[in-house]
Formats: C-alpha cells, structure tokens, sequence
C-alpha cells in the first residue's frame, strides 16, 4: 500500500475510552479531525467526551483557548455505538484493554470497515506490534503509535514499526504525530519499545541498591535528584505509577528477553506488590501516605562538619583524580579550602585524589567498592557522581569500613563547605549515581548498536518521555565510553550474572575513538 499522508481534515477513529484512548481522541479533535470514539462498555465513549468537554470550558475560562475555538474541538467529538461507526476513518488507533488477542480481533475487524489506505494504529505498550498485526489481511498498515500518560500534555509518541509494517505506514504516522503537536520518535517493535526499555535501570538499580542495604529508598531518591539531576526519584516516581504496573512492565521486558537478568524484576519489589502496597492509589508503597504527602521520605543526610583549612592533592603528572567530578573540586577550592597539590609517591603507588586529615584518601567512584579501590589497603572515600557537579545539591560519600572518623567528618565537611548536602552510602561498588546512570547508559548504546532506534531519537525518547537531565547518549559522550564501560566492567565483576556485561559497542567506541553517537 502507499499510505498517503492523513490529511489534516480526516476522520479519525478511537476505540477505548479509557484513559488513553480519551486523551488521544482530544489530541486529535484539537488538531482538527473529525473524531468518533468507541467503547465496549456502553455509555463510556459519551462520558469520556463530557470530561473533555469539561476542560474545553477551563480552557476558554483561563483565556487558552477562544469559545469559538472551543465549540470548534466540541463540534468534532462524537461518541460511536461501535466499532462499525468507524467506516470512513483514514485512521483508527486502538487504546483498548492490554491483551493480545483482544487486540488482534479488533484491528481484522478495522481491516474489513476502514479503506484500503488506511492506517491501524495501536497504543499497546507492552505488547509486540508484530504480533498484534500477525494473522491481519495487510499487517503492513499496522502501526504502533505509543502515547504517554496523560496524551493530551505529553508530547512524546513513540512510532513502533513492527516487522511487516509499511515504511510509508511509519512515515505517515510520524508526520500526523506532528501535526497533532507531538514528537515523534521511530523504533522497531522491540521490548519496552524505547522509554520503557532504557528506562528499566533506573528502577532496577534502585531497588537493588535497597536490597543490598546500600542505602534506604529515601536516601537513593535524593540522591538521584540532587546529585543525579533526575526530575524525580525512582522510589517516589513508581509509587506515584502504581508499584503494580511498574512491575507488570519490568516483567514484561525480561520475558519477553527470554529471562535476560538486565531486566529481572526484584523481590523487593514482588513483595511490595504481594502486601498490596502498590503506591500512592493504595496509600501505601514504598513510602506512606497517611494524608495523601510521603511520610518516611526523609533521606539520610549527615550533620554539618567543619571543612579542613587545607588538604593534599595528590598528583599524578597533570591528573587530579577528579574527571567527572572535577568541577566539584573546584567548588571546594572556592570555598576557601586550599589544595595543597603534591606528586603521587610511586613507591608507596598513592593514587591521584585528596589525602584527608586522618589518612583516608578520598577518590572519585570510578565503579569499584571503596574497599576494592585502593591497592595497598588504606581507607578510602569515594565521592559519587552529579549530573552537574557545579551546581548540585547534594553528593554522595562511600567509606570503606576502616575509615577513621576524622577522615570521614573531613570529608563531608569539604563536601558541605561546597555546599552539598552530604548522604553516606554503605560501601558497595559503583555509589548510586554511577552505577544507575552506566546502566542506563549501557542500555541506550545496546538499543541503537542493535538497530532498534537512532542515537538522536533515544535521547529524544528520554528526554521528554521522563525528563532525564541528559539524554543518555549525550550523557554516555560526556562522562566518555571508557569511564562507562570501567564502571560497568567493575560491577560486572563484583555481580558477574551478565546484569552489568558492558554492550560491545562501548569498547568499540572507546577503541575507534568514536563518540557513542557517532558509532
Ligand atoms: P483503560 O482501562 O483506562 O481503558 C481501556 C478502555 O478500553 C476501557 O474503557 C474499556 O472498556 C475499553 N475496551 C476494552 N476492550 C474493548 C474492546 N474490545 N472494544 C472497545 N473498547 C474496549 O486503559 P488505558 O490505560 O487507557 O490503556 C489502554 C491501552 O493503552 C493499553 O493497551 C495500554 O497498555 C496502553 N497505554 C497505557 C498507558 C497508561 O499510562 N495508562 C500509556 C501508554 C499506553
């Protein structure tokens, strides 16, 4: 088939009128189409388009939107009986309930009604494109046009193609996606599509890091935050989800990889589910809401130490010790606190970072325990990363168990002098932000190596789909394929399940001397 362009003016077709499917029948009548929205259950279609209505008149209320422009959007929503009221559309996407045969039945059934050029659009998030179109007359008009929650604010689309779908289907699809206001990105029909997939870290990690008793959820959220520049924690952000759906999702992706350990979901959180403390919905998750706010949401944060009036920074030719964090260094140096620079003693193989009062050397994580990081057994400190180090909130401080207390009371105190506030983290490979943002990292490079979606259009993806401060292969180029894969390297030792196994392209990036976008 051809697939032209759906034209600006073209009836449009909506099955479901759950929460996406009324989203996106308000996305497309505030474009312009012609919009007739079905649901199995009577009388939902006609109620879905009553709330929207409903915020057509806050519109008009807050000066957004003209009465005229208003009555215009409300004049193109229609509630259908059935699916048949969708003959004529040009497209029908299908928001209806996540299961495959359901799915199935419903786009044969859109196949016989709509014309030969239409397209069949699914919103599935979890489930195969290929799959869903598999046994349909013409799979290659099949499309998966991923919306995110809510439809009608965000503006991320992810365009699945799957297996048997037309290039001009893709094409079309992109296209109306940005006439609806959306940006849209292309990937092919693989697990978790793009956000849902690199994303998977990011809770895995956190959940890990609290089984391991690295540090509590509160502790791990602030850091992540404040140190990592995420938007929200990962603790907070699935309790906000449901702890449910998150789980249905991370199950979802390692099945589908046929058991891959990237994606294994955690005990910790099956038992959350199986206590019923899904999240915020149950007033229970991780944390509890006892009056809709977080209670145990505090993190771990030490007291206000004094900052040395000088300390030693050993050298290693011109190296510093401090390449991700190096801003933070001169933070510290700012506030007044002097940098003795002396030369690493290669008799005694001192390492390049700062040696504290008390003996203790503090170095950045670079992936390792601090226990592990030091070759001839002294105390060490490893300070985790910031997305920003010049201008972050809050940083976290590993100490190996023999650290002495003047060292570690130093050392926050540098930190505080910086003005961060300072988390302890029990010493494990790798701190929070490191290891978190490796994997998400690692997972991005797999994705486009694999040719599942562009370099530009994953970081595009995570960028507006969570609210990364970075996309993760901007992120990846920054922090450099080395650093990534030495991180990756040193997890993958210390949990040699093939969790942490460092994607081929990162040492072929680090080889060629090719940035991680440019592979
Ligand atoms: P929902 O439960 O709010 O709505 C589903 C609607 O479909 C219900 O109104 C139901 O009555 C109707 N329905 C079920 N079977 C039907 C059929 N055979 N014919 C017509 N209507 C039928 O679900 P929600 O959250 O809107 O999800 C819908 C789809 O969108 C699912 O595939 C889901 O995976 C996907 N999705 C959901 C997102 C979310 O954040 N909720 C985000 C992106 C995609």
């Amino acid at each position: 088939m051809t697939a032209p362009p759906v034209p600006p003016d073209a009836p449009v077709g909506v099955v479901g009128a759950g929460t996406m499917g009324a989203g996106i029948a308000e996305v497309a009548a505030r474009a312009g189409h012609p919009v007739t929205l079905v649901d199995v259950v009577p009388g939902a279609a006609q109620a879905a388009i009553e709330k929207t209505l409903g915020r057509l008149r806050r519109d008009v209320e807050k000066d957004r939107l003209t009465q005229a422009e208003a009555d215009e959007v409300a004049g193109l929503l229609r509630a259908g009986d059935s699916v048949e009221d969708l003959a004529g559309s040009r497209i029908a996407v299908e928001a209806v309930v996540e299961r495959l045969e359901v799915k199935t039945d419903l786009l044969g059934r859109l196949e016989e009604l709509l014309g030969p050029d239409a397209v069949l659009a699914t919103n599935t998030s979890s489930l195969s494109v290929t799959a869903v179109a598999a046994g349909l007359r013409h799979p290659g008009r099949v499309v998966g046009m991923h919306f995110f929650n809510p439809a009608q604010r965000m503006r991320l689309v992810e365009v699945v193609r799957g297996d048997a779908t037309d290039e001009a289907v893709v094409e079309a699809t992109c296209e109306l996606a940005r006439a609806w206001g959306k940006t849209p990105v292309v990937c092919t029909s693989t697990p978790g599509f793009i956000v849902n997939r690199v994303a998977r870290p990011y809770y895995g990690e956190a959940q890990r890091l609290v089984e391991e008793r690295v540090a509590s959820p509160a502790t791990v959220d602030a850091v992540l935050r404040e140190a990592g520049g995420f938007p929200m924690g990962p603790f907070e952000l699935t309790d906000l989800v449901g702890q449910d759906v998150n789980l249905a999702v991370s199950t979802s992706v390692w099945q589908q990889t046929f058991g891959d350990q990237r994606y294994a979901p955690t005990v910790f959180q099956q038992r959350l589910v199986d206590g019923g403390r899904l999240g915020r919905k149950t007033g229970r998750g991780v944390f509890g809401y006892p009056d809709g706010k977080a209670s145990d949401a505090d993190p771990v944060t030490e007291p206000r130490r004094g900052a040395p009036a000088s300390v030693e920074l050993v050298i290693e030719g011109e190296y510093r010790g401090f390449s991700v964090m190096a801003p933070f260094l001169d933070r510290i140096a700012a506030a007044g606190v002097r940098l003795e620079e002396v030369p690493a003693d290669e008799e005694t193989g001192s390492d390049a970072g700062i040696r504290l009062p008390g003996g203790a050397m503090l170095l950045e994580q670079q992936g390792d325990s601090a226990t592990g990081s030091w070759g001839e057994g002294g105390a060490v400190i490893l300070l985790d990363w910031a997305h920003d180090p010049a201008t972050c909130t809050r940083v976290a401080l590993s100490p190996s168990p023999d650290t002495p207390e003047e060292s570690l009371y130093a050392a926050v105190g540098l930190c505080q002098a910086a003005g961060a506030a300072v988390s302890l983290l029990a010493d494990s490979p790798g701190g929070v932000v490191a290891r978190t943002v490796a994997m998400l990292v690692n997972e991005a490079v797999e994705l486009v190596t694999r040719g599942e979606a562009s370099a530009e259009d994953v970081d595009v993806a995570m960028l507006l789909g969570t609210g990364y401060p970075s996309g993760p292969l901007e992120w990846g180029d920054r922090l450099g394929a080395l650093t990534v894969a030495t991180v990756l390297d040193r997890l993958h030792d210390a949990f040699p399940t093939g969790r942490y196994r460092a994607a081929a392209a990162l040492a072929r990036s680090v080889r060629a001397g090719v940035n991680l976008r440019d592979l």
